[in-house]
């Protein structure tokens, strides 16, 4: 006999696990730390591995997958899945929206307004509910019949084995996408255990959901969302898409955030123009916005032509994709001596902005893509990131074609170029007597984040250089309104003002020098744990490799670096010649780390929003976390403070709403 107590126990574990699968995935709003839903679910399991009699299939932990299957069966969809006509365009838009009124007049007098919905880049599937158990998924298919990928389907935590309530049909066909999120799918891809990483977060999906083994598919990242009902038996629902997604909310699964109800087609439109630009902000692909007829009467008048139905459409954002012709191949020199091949290509509109230049990355690179000048090549653009070639058209190749050749020597100083063996890496060794790398050596010791030297742009850089005024950071404090004033373009005013600057910029601080020094994998962050923690630029440069260990952050790959900086006596001689022409940095003063404990923000969680005074949020975050807090991206009810500069924005909203404490720079001594 298991006592009733273990009975209640069980049962308790499951309403509460539930409930907080759906206060996280279809509310948005967790109340408990993953710490604590972790201890949940392992006493629950070892409840169940105690009495296995009382596992139940509709079990949260029935989500870990199971024995491995031999194929998926087919599954015949009881209404098949249908697509979406596509429009591209407003007028596009228009023409729809008019032909869906004239047809509803002609036959009825009905009206409607609209649901306006992301339409999501993942995979369809539709998950059957009978008595509110779930009890069959599967893919779209051909939209006629699918694969039973259930046991699946069953370990996405968004997916309820069990529905909310009590108030469902005897069976019900739930409809939506099953997706990655962009940022699990970048962490997705780093996974040491996958044979080779996946193209994009829709393919990545795709192979997840046709594992035979669940727990892999268990293992992944996969999400879903609801759209839209299928096959419903036994009970009358509510007689509109907008009400239906609410009633699908309520049974426990997710919709999606964004979808919303819409007037007229000027609503419809400004929807559309307000999403795409929104678009690359979202955490997850989405390829346009569904636009759908909200009364059941009126789809119903509506129906179907062909494979879609005449009640919504597709407009989809403009393709990220486009095709044009390589026509040369030009070779940079970074900061680093790294030699990196740009493509130059012949203008071609992607998505609103016209592209002339893409990123090649290496010549491993354009060996894999196989590409030649004169090739007609496909090019995708995501985001604000440079272009990527993707493919070489090769079955488009022009007899005129020709191979690209990678130099032997530096394009810009002719030294001979170091190759390492797979061809990723190409570096001109000859470090800052390569007027290419002095220049971006200048260009980054300048930069906003580093001395912010305002008007020292490129153009200057490249005269100062190429003139002979300027052959190390320390030469630019040597200037004078006289030499500045014989460069070309160069009026008084302006030499004054960039003297003016440079003087100001002689006033610095330990991380910022540091990071302008432009040691190898330095960035503003560890350069500003390091200044932290070894408080002056002399300790730092006696540092051995051990104590450059202790920093946090700090690996052998960047205390190498920053020992490697240090030997070389040219490094040291810059040091000092920037302090001989009146470069000046206050040395911090030590946070003794055995203090840190007993700081009042030790182990508190922090999130930074907004602009700050006179500090970037990287030295901020650095700063906090030499007291011992931790600095994360999102507010939540775990949240302990928030630390808010100007113009701070949703962030700070929601830390009110939720009763946060809200720090200014000036209430944290440490900051100042
Ligand atoms: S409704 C009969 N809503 O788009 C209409 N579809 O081309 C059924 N999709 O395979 C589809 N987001 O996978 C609908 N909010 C959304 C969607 C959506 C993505 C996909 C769906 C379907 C394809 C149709």
């Amino acid at each position: 006999m298991i006592a009733k107590t273990v009975h209640q126990e069980i049962a308790q574990l499951r309403q509460q696990i539930n409930a907080h699968d759906q206060r996280y995935y279809v509310w948005d709003d967790p109340s408990i730390s993953d710490a604590e839903y972790d201890l949940l679910m392992r006493r629950l399991i070892e409840l169940e591995q105690r009495y296995p009699q009382l596992i139940s299939p509709t079990s949260p932990t029935q989500k870990v997958g199971g024995a491995p299957l031999a194929q998926f069966n087919s599954v015949t969809h009881r209404i098949p899945m249908l697509s979406l006509d596509n429009v591209y365009d407003d007028q596009g838009m228009q023409d729809f929206y008019h032909r869906v009124f004239e047809r509803l007049q002609q036959d009825s007098s009905l009206t409607s307004d609209w649901v306006c919905e992301p339409k999501l880049d993942g995979i369809a599937v539709s998950l059957t509910y009978a008595n509110g158990v779930f009890v069959q998924g599967a893919t779209r298919g051909d939209g006629f019949n699918g694969e039973d990928i259930t046991e699946n389907l069953k370990t996405l935590r968004s997916i309820p084995l069990q529905l909310s309530g009590d108030d469902f049909p005897t069976l019900v066909e739930i409809r939506g996408e099953v997706l990655i999120n962009k940022r699990d799918f970048a962490a997705l891809n780093q996974q040491a255990d996958l044979e080779k990483p996946f193209a994009n977060p829709r393919n990545a999906a795709a192979g997840s959901l046709r594992q035979l083994d669940s727990r892999i598919t268990a293992k992944r990242p996969l999400s879903f969302y609801a759209y839209a009902l299928g096959y419903v038996e036994g009970q009358a629902l509510p007689n509109s898409h907008w009400s239906r997604l609410q009633q699908i909310r309520a049974w426990g699964l997710r919709v999606n955030h964004e979808v919303k109800v819409c007037a007229d087609l000027p609503a419809v439109l400004a929807y559309f123009h307000a999403l795409a630009a929104k678009r690359d902000a979202l955490d997850y692909e989405i390829d346009g916005v569904v636009c759908k007829i909200n009364s059941m009467d009126a789809q119903q008048q509506l129906g179907f032509v062909a494979r879609a139905p005449r009640w919504a459409v597709a407009y989809k954002f403009p393709a990220y994709q486009g095709i044009t012709t390589l026509e040369a191949v030009d070779f940079q020199v970074g900061r680093t001596g790294v030699i990196t091949p740009v493509a130059r290509l012949k203008p071609v509109e992607i998505g609103g902005v016209v592209i002339r230049n893409a990123t090649l990355h290496n010549q491993a690179e354009i060996e894999r893509l196989d590409c030649r000048l004169h090739d007609q090549v496909l090019l995708h653009r995501a985001g604000d990131v440079i272009p990527k070639i993707i493919k070489t058209l090769a079955e488009l190749r022009p007899a005129h074609a020709q191979a690209i050749a990678f130099p032997d020597t530096c394009p810009v100083c002719a030294t001979e170029l170091l190759r390492s063996e797979d061809h990723a890496l190409c570096r001109c060794p000859n470090g800052l007597q390569c007027p290419a790398q002095l220049k971006a050596a200048i260009k980054h010791f300048a930069s906003r984040q580093a001395l912010d030297i305002e008007g020292l742009g490129e153009k200057l850089i490249e005269q100062l250089v190429d003139g002979g005024y300027v052959s190390n950071v320390a030469d630019l404090f040597t200037l004078t309104v006289d030499s500045l004033a014989q460069l070309e373009r160069m009026g008084s005013k302006s030499a004054e003002n960039l003297m003016a600057a440079l003087q100001h910029s002689k006033s610095t601080t330990l991380p910022r020098l540091l990071y302008a020094l432009g040691i190898r994998d330095v960035g503003l962050t560890t350069a500003t744990q390091l200044a932290l923690h070894f408080s002056s630029m002399e300790k730092l440069s006696l540092a051995t490799e051990a104590e450059l260990l202790e920093v946090n952050d700090v690996g052998t790959v960047v205390a190498q670096q920053v020992l490697a900086f240090f030997q070389l006596p040219q490094n040291r001689d810059m040091i000092s010649r920037l302090q001989q022409v009146g470069v000046h940095w206050p040395n911090i003063e030590t946070i003794d780390t055995s203090d840190q404990q007993h700081h009042p923000f030790y182990g508190k969680t922090f999130v930074i929003t907004g602009t700050l005074p006179n500090l970037s949020r990287d030295e901020a975050k650095a700063k906090l976390e030499a007291l011992g807090a931790k600095v994360t991206g999102s507010v939540s009810k775990n949240t302990d403070f928030v630390l808010a500069g100007e113009n701070a924005g949703s962030k700070l909203e929601k830390a009110v709403a939720l009763g946060v404490r809200v720090l200014q720079v000036e209430d944290i001594a440490e900051l100042g």
